[in-house]
């Protein structure tokens, strides 16, 4: 089973939309081979998420690193819990970017377990190089999220491995499945290391960066992947829709 988190970022803003986006999530959830996560700006997320259940789940895209009280913009992971979420998008590059250090979101992980949340941990280089730095910088970000936390948590986390480089463009810009492949071997042997007992085996990790219909049964097939972190297509009716069929 493929795991497929849609991330709505900020390109949905009208109910009309997120409505219509989900009717298709939710013709799309029938398929075994597939399931599936839409991840609503957070404004949307509780008139999403209630009604009828269905296979549909939801993440809040984003958890406050503060446990609530006085302080006002914050979405704590408690009130995204009680929204409907089940997920939680954590250090997305793009939270990275307006200055979210590894130390807050380890205090992120933190709550968004607290609270039942399954963490999607977001890692990932900005640049390739030959010497391998790139790979020292993914086990840093790694090592640094987990390790303040309880050795027993660890392996909830869900690992999204999304090279900067490669998100926001098109599918002939993705990473190639061979790189994928290494990759996610990479990222399994640092989990090793991090997580108690076997649990690396079963830790879950997904690929995020320009996955589109196109090249994305290659990028499942054989890489050892467990699903995709998708942004642009899965706010595009006919993209997602193609995506999510092209794995069944
Ligand atoms: P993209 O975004 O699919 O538009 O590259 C992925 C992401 O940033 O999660």
């Amino acid at each position: 089973m493929l795991l497929i988190v849609a991330n709505w970022k900020a390109y949905v803003e009208d109910v009309e939309k997120a409505k219509k986006l989900r009717a298709l999530g939710k013709r799309l959830s029938a398929k075994k081979r597939t399931r599936l996560v839409l991840a609503p700006p957070a404004p949307f997320l509780s008139l999403l998420a209630r009604g009828p259940a269905s296979r549909l789940s939801y993440a809040i895209q984003d958890v406050s690193a503060t446990s609530g009280g006085a302080q006002t913009g914050e979405i704590t992971a408690r009130a995204a819990a009680a929204a409907g979420a089940s997920y939680a998008i954590v250090g997305h590059s793009e939270r990275r970017a307006r200055g979210e250090t590894d130390a807050v979101i380890a205090e992120k992980l933190t709550h968004a377990l607290a609270q039942g949340l399954t963490p999607i941990l977001c890692i990932g280089e900005r640049t390739r190089d030959r010497e391998g730095r790139y790979l020292a910088f993914v086990r840093e970000e790694l090592s640094v999220a987990l390790e303040v936390l309880a050795p027993k948590d660890r392996g909830k986390v869900i690992i999204a491995y999304e090279p900067i480089w490669a998100i926001g463009k098109t599918a002939a810009d993705a990473i190639r499945p061979t790189d994928l492949t290494e990759m996610v071997l990479y990222i399994r042997k640092v989990l090793a290391e991090l997580l108690p007992g076997k649990s690396a085996v079963q830790a879950q990790v997904l690929y995020g960066g320009s996955v589109e219909s196109t090249g994305v049964r290659d990028l499942a097939a054989e890489t050892g992947v467990d699903g995709f972190l998708v942004g642009h297509a899965s706010v595009d009716p006919a993209m997602f829709s193609a995506l999510v069929r092209a794995l069944w």
